[in-house]
């Protein structure tokens, strides 16, 4: 790789570490799940943590979802704490017998007896961890499937705009990661939690108990092991972060060539790839190198630490054994506690950034759930009339984005058996207009009707089971073949189906798959050609009995004979029906009742074929391919 090369690729990834870096503090950030980045455990280690805003409302409405379930969540305190205690007094109980020991009045019996004790206590313990563990699970995931429900809900009644305005990984994200960060918060967290924090004080309680000088020993001694574990930690932490970033780094680059291993190949981009991948090779050996050093000498450390305040404990409590006459038993249990004691201390801080990540993504699921939704049919909206198909645009005006008109004041008529003509250039408006007439989105200014009545007055569901679509981007659905097509009117019989097919020109492509109309199509038909795909769209669309049709570039992918094909068909489909045709290929549009030319969200001309010839204008250039130089 030369050295210009190298100057290029670390400019371009320097700004990106550092967009990703910012990514993971920024507070309930998009924490796309970046290939290489693990759970909300990965996260929690990663450093600070996304905060949520409001947690106290927050957490007030994860409870809402525990909600009959509450007293299961006593129950499991109830449980956290006797099984905390309990172990607590299983390690207490060696004091005695070590004193009998020491002091040489034990007997066998003694001894047996205290083990016995000690072993039940134990167990009980283990028995009571094992019923709250199960009861935790059983509540949280009950929690956690009602609100995936709510969710899944909600997303169906989200605004088109919603999708224009947040990118699909991260609405996956939210229904991933983020969820996930919470049933892990629900089914562990917070158990640990409550029991790290008994633990804690517990083990404290009985320290001072046990012997008060000793425990100010160990507490002035577990600041010093805080700091220096600290200062440990910070260090591996910030290059554990810039891992992970190169990491991401390398796993997006290797995602985005296999991917597009085609294009790569097409543009001879082999040897500017594997540059760009061994820059990115190395530069996440170098970082890893540091992370894993300072992430290995961590235990090291900690250990090392430890001995020493151990050492201490053990030292300054043998000379008050000699000297104030402590009891061995004592010193025994209190060396236990002390080195048990720091541990809490950890899991509770790694669990509190836990919750609040967990709380953070939490946050971002109710933000879905809180969006607003599509408006509400109003209750008198209309459903139950038949629609004849007058549709009619009366000076429609209307933005995407406010401010910024995509439709200028467009009005036109379509009569049941017409079949009126979008046309115009890459981006004039015509997708939008067919939008509008399903109201995905609402216009800003004028008037939609059909048949002689506002679309908003009609129930949503009712106006779109009366328009038939074919989208401008394919898809399909994972199922068979027969599945996909009755998808456009469910209650549609076997022969219809066919028959739908053979109007669409689908028939013959579908007779000689493998297994003909019970084909399984996979992953948005991606054994299927982009023309047939189109193919089983229209005969999707043209299964359904809806008065209105509406077809955006529906058979641009098809060949001309077929199209001509499939245009005999759809005549006869069309006859009562009102058709709207959006087609770049102009001959297929050169017998529509009307031709409306759009050009920036303006109707510039409208006419029949001959006509707009005539006329010499935006059309004949478009048809003709000459500019008129008059
Ligand atoms: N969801 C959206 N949010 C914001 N702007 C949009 C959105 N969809 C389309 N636009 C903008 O609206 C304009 C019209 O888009 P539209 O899809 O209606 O064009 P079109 O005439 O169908 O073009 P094509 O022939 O390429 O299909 C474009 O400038 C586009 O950038
Ligand atoms: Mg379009």
């Amino acid at each position: 790789m030369d050295e210009k090369t190298f100057a290029r690729l670390e400019a371009k990834y320097k700004k990106k570490n550092e967009e990703y870096l910012k990514a993971m503090d920024a507070p309930g950030a998009a924490m796309k799940k970046g290939p290489g980045m693990g759970g909300p455990g990965r996260r929690a280690a990663m450093g600070k943590g996304p905060k949520p805003k409001n947690a106290k409302g927050i957490l007030k409405r994860i409870f809402s979802y525990i909600g009959k379930d509450t007293w299961k969540l006593f129950v499991v305190i109830v449980l956290v704490l006797l099984s905390a205690g309990l172990s607590l007094a299983g390690s207490y109980i060696l004091r005695p017998i070590v004193n009998s020991l020491t002091e040489g009045n034990a007997t066998i019996q003694s001894l047996a007896m205290g083990i016995l004790k000690m072993g039940i206590i134990y167990l009980t313990a283990v028995a009571t961890q094992y019923f709250y563990a199960r009861i935790m699970v059983n509540v949280s995931q009950s929690a956690l499937a009602a609100i995936r429900n709510d969710l899944s809900r909600k997303v169906g009644k989200l605004p088109l705009n919603y999708y224009d305005t947040h990118e699909t990984g991260d609405i996956m994200s939210r229904f991933s990661n983020d969820v996930d960060a919470l049933g892990n918060m629900l089914g562990n967290t917070i158990v640990s939690l409550v029991s790290g924090v008994v633990t804690l004080f517990g083990t404290l309680a009985l320290m001072f108990y046990t012997n008060w000088i000793l425990t100010v020993v160990t507490l002035v001694l577990a600041p010093v092991m805080a700091l220096a574990a600290g200062a440990v930690a910070k260090k591996s932490r910030k290059y554990y972060r810039k891992q992970q970033a190169a990491l991401g780094a390398l796993n997006g680059y290797i995602e985005e060539t296999v991917s597009g291993q085609k294009v790569v190949k097409v543009f001879n981009h082999e040897k500017a790839a594997i540059d760009e991948f061994d820059y990115l090779n190395k530069d996440l050996r170098d970082k890893q190198l540091f992370a894993q050093f300072f992430g290995g000498i961590m235990g090291p450390v900690m250990n090392s630490l430890s001995q020493v305040s151990y050492a201490m404990t053990a030292m300054v409590g043998g000379l008050l054994c000699v000297l104030r006459g402590f009891d061995i038993g004592g010193l025994t249990i209190f060396v236990n506690y002390s080195r048990h004691f720091a541990r809490p201390i950890n899991e509770i801080s790694m669990q509190v950034t836990e919750i609040f990540s967990a709380l953070a993504g939490a946050e971002r699921v109710f933000q879905v759930m809180d969006t607003e939704p599509e408006k509400e049919d109003a209750p008198e909206a209309i459903s139950d009339v038949a629609i004849e198909g007058h549709v009619i645009l009366d000076d429609v005006t209307f933005s995407y984005v406010e401010g910024q008109e995509i439709l200028k004041h467009v009005s036109f008529y379509a009569k049941p058996g017409q079949k009126i003509a979008l046309v115009g250039s890459t981006g004039a408006g015509k997708t939008t207009v067919t939008n509008l007439l399903t109201r995905f989105y609402d216009i800003d200014s004028g008037k939609i009707t059909i048949d002689g009545v506002d679309i908003k007055d009609y129930k949503r569901d009712f106006l779109r089971k009366n328009i038939a679509m074919v989208l401008q981007d394919t898809h399909l659905f994972e199922g068979t073949v027969r599945e996909n097509i009755r998808y456009g009117r469910l209650d549609a019989t076997d022969e219809e189906v066919v028959e739908a097919a053979k109007l669409a020109s689908a028939h013959s492509f579908i007779m000689r798959l493998e297994d003909g109309y019970d084909t399984v199509l996979e992953g948005d038909g991606a054994n299927l050609s982009q023309g047939q795909r189109q193919l089983l769209n229209i005969a999707r669309a043209a299964i359904s009995k809806a008065p209105i049709l509406i077809l955006d570039e529906a058979t641009s992918s098809v060949d001309t004979r077929t199209e001509r094909h499939i245009e005999h068909g759809m005549d006869r489909l069309m006859k009562e029906r009102t058709t709207i045709v959006i087609a770049h290929r102009l001959s297929t549009v050169r017998n529509a009742n009307a031709i409306i030319v759009l050009e920036h969200g303006e109707i510039i001309e409208r006419g029949d074929h001959e006509d707009l010839l005539n006329q010499k204008g935006r059309y004949y250039e478009l048809y003709t391919g000459k500019k008129e130089l008059d």
